[in-house]
């Protein structure tokens, strides 16, 4: 079907839902957004960051890739970043990968996948890191578990690592960076205990919440 009209007759309901619950909505956003969020999370289709935790357009600033990495090169991701901590100012970021993550399942498994196990190899440096951690459990659906909790945990501190983390800090502007979990089995989102708000904080917050995973 070339041209989904299922689609663009979902859109008109859910703009005239809005419009009709919150006259007025659409025009206020037109005019500017003012986040104060800004989630990094995974791509997976099952984890669309507004919906999750019931926020409207305009509430979150969103970056999404395969396994919510945040690569020191990655310019795409640095960009969102560091647009939506200077120029929009946002007081948070978070840092929200899932369990039962593919991508963090196909690291695990060195699956080849093709071009994508390129991206999936900073998940290898991940395991590889914390291989004790990962070998002592033998269930292999925990240890993916673990990994992802992992992975979050890395990316977080990778997070409060940038140039534009730290260079925030220094200047004093208030600004928190998360590291979350969102179970697809149930809908849950659960805090893994990572929350740095200073650059003193981040290699004790780091340290604290692997210890508690
Ligand atoms: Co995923």
């Amino acid at each position: 079907m070339r041209v989904l009209p299922h689609i663009f007759a979902n859109n008109r309901a859910w703009a005239e839902r809005i419009e009709a619950e919150r006259p007025g909505f659409f025009q206020t956003l037109a005019q500017q957004q003012n986040p104060k969020l800004l989630w990094i999370g995974c791509a997976d289709s099952r984890v669309p960051a507004t919906e999750i935790v019931d926020m409207m357009p305009g509430e979150i600033f969103v970056h999404r890739n395969v396994a919510n990495l945040v690569v020191h090169t990655d310019l795409n991701c640095l960009s969102v970043m560091q647009f939506a901590v200077d120029v929009l100012q946002v007081e948070h970021v978070i840092v929200c990968g899932h369990y039962g993550c593919g991508g963090v399942r196909a690291a695990l498994q060195q699956s080849r996948l093709g071009l994508i196990d390129n991206w999936l190899r900073h998940i290898q440096d991940v395991a590889e890191k914390h291989a004790h951690r990962l070998s002592i459990l033998e269930d292999v659906e925990l240890r993916t578990a673990k990994l992802c909790e992992l992975n979050i945990i890395e990316q977080a501190f990778n997070v409060c690592q940038t140039t534009i983390v730290q260079d925030a800090w220094s200047r004093g502007q208030m600004l928190t960076v998360h590291g979350w979990v969102y179970d697809i089995h149930d809908g849950l989102l659960q805090d893994l205990g990572f929350c740095a708000s200073a650059q003193d904080d981040v290699h004790t917050v780091y340290a604290a919440s692997l210890a508690a995973h």
